[in-house]
Order: structure tokens, then sequence, then C-alpha cells
């Protein structure tokens, strides 16, 4: 297929999964919380991520051979680790400890299969282009949210910026590498079983945040 065309094959699967949360926005974004020990155990939980993503993104260097995409890499580990310290400071300012917190089995699962990707292509397809858009929509909602307060905005007006900033990465990356059928295959199942995971990571939340369920 041409690359450009499936490159929007793609996207088209992520914003489909981003519109289907729409009716019910997730724990993980803040949005239908309403008390700051919720809003504390999710931002504890998305400080993992932010953790699990740096990284995925410094491991994977040893592994990529593309000398544009390792200095997208490093770069990009460096900035999780900015938003881990961010979201580690306004979690102490709330009271809590930012490294008390169990990650969730669906969670674990989650960067488990990710980091286990082999190639570039599969990496960029199920993490960044699948993950990251989710997260970055989702972090759009809430920033447009009136039940979302204040404390929990400031961070992610900071961390929003990074991922816009480099939005438009995996796009290209894939147009220039994901060029044979077989390549195109294996990063559509990536992107497939992120969104997979990454359901089964929200749906965990949800029930864990407002106390309903270990996991
Ligand atoms: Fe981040
Ligand atoms: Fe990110």
């Amino acid at each position: 297929m041409e690359p450009r065309r499936f490159v929007k094959e793609l996207v088209d699967m992520v914003s489909d999964f981003c519109r289907a949360l729409d009716a019910q926005p997730p724990a993980y974004s803040y949005i239908p919380l309403s008390s700051d020990e919720q809003r504390v155990r999710v931002m504890k939980s998305r400080l993992f991520n932010e953790q699990r993503a740096a990284d995925l993104f410094g491991g994977w260097l040893k592994t990529t051979p593309e000398f544009e995409v390792r200095a997208v890499l490093a770069e990009s580990a460096h900035e999780e680790m900015e938003h881990a310290q961010l979201l580690a400071n306004r979690i102490r300012q709330l009271g809590g400890d930012p490294f008390d917190y169990h990650p969730l089995p669906a969670q674990v699962a989650m960067f488990n299969a990710m980091e286990g990707l082999p190639d570039t292509v599969q990496r960029i397809a199920g993490f960044s282009l699948a993950g990251e858009s989710v997260a970055t929509y989702l972090i759009r909602k809430m920033l447009d949210a009136p039940s979302v307060p204040n404390w929990i905005k400031e961070p992610y007006r900071r961390i929003t910026q990074d991922e816009e900033g480099h939005a438009s990465m995996p796009q290209e990356m894939l147009n220039r590498y994901a060029i044979t059928p077989a390549q195109q295959d294996a990063a559509r199942r990536a992107v497939a079983m992120r969104l997979i995971l990454f359901q089964a990571y929200l749906a965990s939340l949800d029930r864990w945040a407002l106390g309903q369920s270990d996991w």
C-alpha cells in the first residue's frame, strides 16, 4: 500500500478509538473524577507511564539503526523524565507520595508488550503513533473540561506543548520506513495491540481510581 494511504489508515484506527471514549471519558482523563484523592491516584498512575515511556525510548536506542530516529528517541526519553518530574512535584504538593504506586497489571502488560516490539516501524506505530495520540487527545479534552481543577491542568499544559511539538514525527517516520506489505502489516498489528491493551488499562484505572477494585 502507498505509504501515505497506509499511515492514514493507522491514524483513522486511532481516531476511532479516541472518539469511542467521548461518550464516557475515562478516569485517565481526570474528567469524571470528583475528589482529590481519586485525582492523585490517577496522577500516580500517569507518573508511572511517563517513567516507563522514558525507559522504552531510552532502551530502544541501542537497537535503532536509523540515525534520525535515534535522535528523536533520545530527546523523547529526556522529555518523558521531565514530565515525570512535573507530576511527581505536583503529587508531593498535594501531600502524596509519588513513588508508592503499584502499577496495575493491565498497565504493566501494555508497557511490556510495547517494550517487546522488535523494530522501529512497529515501535513507532504502536507506541508513539497510537499511544501518544490517545494521550494527547485526552489531555486536550481534560484541559477544556470545567470539572478538572487547575492544579491538574498546570503540569499538563507544559506536557502537552512537548507532545504537540513532535506530533507529526511518527507519521513522517512511518511514511519513510513502513514500505513493504510485511512491515505495514506488522505496524497495523502493533497499533491494534496497543489499542486493545490501552482499553484494558483504561478500564482497570477506572475501577481502581474509584476504589471499586484493586485493579
Ligand atoms: Fe510524557
Ligand atoms: Fe510522550
